[in-house]
């Protein structure tokens, strides 16, 4: 302090003057350097990275700093953790982003970067993105599998010519052993142990990642395929406006329902007749608006509302099937069987052997019992889910359809 005090006290007056010129000029070059390069790029990148053959270099223009500015200004304000407030400051300064169109919670970036939806196209590591695919399907057909039906599943997927993505769940974590098929190399495979095709449904065939087919099978893997043809079954989907469909079933030993039989006089049915008293309405599941959870085929529409209302924990899906109809209008409609391609039910119990021992209970009677637990608990949410709803609406809940 001493030191300072001292050394300013002794300095001449021209030093002194000296000092301020200097430093008006270097105050006014920088002005000028400053309104000459306004585009100067403050913040120009290098990241060198060791995947890449060269260090790629980001640079951001003016307009990225000041979005750079947004972001600190955030981080300052992050206490304010009200999303309103955060939208009103977007909206009230034209130089921060913010986008309503854009999906939930990606309203900060510009439109054209957003890709809201993704496939299941496999992509070379090398060349150019835009040349990595040769083809793109525009079905998906998925099969939930065990090694033990390998036979069974390279006939099913024989069935489905280049125009359809294969992708396999496995329950019994084997997956390498399927590459002695030669289109497993091409298919997708996931596996996870011990679920069930609706617990695989719910986790990797959401809405916005199936985005590109037009038509998704779900299928077990105990199906005989040899009188269906895939794009055959798909012609006639299309020319009857089914949205939710399955191949007809044919005849065979153990119960089936009359709505999900094959007829052999047509292409296809929406509606039947049961045994007296099943049915309250004849637009009305069992007879109308109906098809079984075991072979379904939904178009890009109907799956966007039933992966909806799959429940996470209710994984066999029990109930589904008659709920269904929820989700397309009219139903009885929109709903039916191709009864001119038709598989066989080959009722092998795979998943049951899945389980375990249970309260002394065989591994198959647990599952059993598991499953027809989740039929109640889903269609006691569902009625409530729809009681709450119309109570809200001031709508008499035994008056609405
Ligand atoms: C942020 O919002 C949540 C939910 O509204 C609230 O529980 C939390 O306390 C908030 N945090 C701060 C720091 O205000
Ligand atoms: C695949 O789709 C294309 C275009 O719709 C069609 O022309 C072709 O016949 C299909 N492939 C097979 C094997 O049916």
């Amino acid at each position: 302090m001493g030191i300072l005090s001292r050394s300013s006290a002794s300095r001449k007056p021209n030093e002194t003057m000296r000092l301020i010129v200097t430093t008006f000029f270097g105050v006014v070059l920088g002005f000028f350097i400053g309104v000459s390069f306004p585009a100067l790029s403050l913040t120009k990148l290098n990241i060198p990275s060791n995947f890449l053959p060269a260090p790629v270099q980001l640079s951001y223009s003016d307009e990225t700093s000041s979005g750079l500015s947004t972001q600190i200004n955030e981080w300052s304000s992050a206490k304010i953790n009200d999303s309103s407030s955060k939208q009103d400051q977007h909206i009230n300064d034209p130089t921060k982003i913010w986008v309503t169109s854009n999906p939930k919670g990606a309203e900060r970036l510009p439109p054209g970067i957003v890709e809201a939806t993704s496939d299941f196209y496999p992509r070379r590591l090398w060349g150019n993105p835009s040349e990595d695919l040769t083809s793109h399907p525009k079905y998906l057909v998925t099969f939930t599998v065990g090694y033990d039906q390998k036979k069974n599943i390279d006939t099913a997927v024989k069935k489905f010519s280049e125009n359809f993505t294969i992708l396999l769940f496995h329950y019994d974590g084997r997956t390498t052993e399927w590459d002695e098929f030669e289109w497993s190399h091409r298919a997708i495979h996931v596996s996870v142990r011990k679920q069930t095709k609706w617990w695989y449904a719910k986790r990797f065939l959401h809405p916005d990642i199936v985005a590109p087919y037009d038509y998704i099978f779900i299928w077990d893997e105990d199906l005989g395929v040899e009188h269906f043809n895939a794009e055959e079954y798909i012609k006639l989907v299309r020319k009857h406006g089914l949205e939710i469909s399955q191949p007809g079933l044919e005849p065979n030993k153990g119960l089936t329902w009359q709505m999900t039989k094959r007829r052999g006089d047509r292409e296809v049915h929406k509606d039947t007749t049961e045994k007296p008293g099943w049915c309250t309405d004849p637009h009305l599941p069992p007879c109308a608006a109906f098809v079984e959870i075991m072979a379904p085929v939904f178009s890009r529409d109907a799956w966007r509302c039933v992966w909806h209302m799959i429940q996470n924990d209710l994984v066999h899906g029990w109930g589904l099937d008659f709920a269904l109809r929820k989700c397309v209008e009219p139903a009885h409609e929109k709903i039916g069987v191709v009864d001119s391609q038709w598989i066989l039910h080959q009722t092998v119990p795979s998943l049951g052997s899945q389980g375990e021992s249970y309260n002394g209970k065989a591994p198959w009677q647990g599952v059993r019992e598991r499953c027809r637990k989740e039929w109640t608990m889903f269609q006691s949410r569902f009625s409530n889910a729809e009681k709450k709803y119309f109570k809200s609406q001031g709508v008499d809940p035994s008056i609405a359809h």
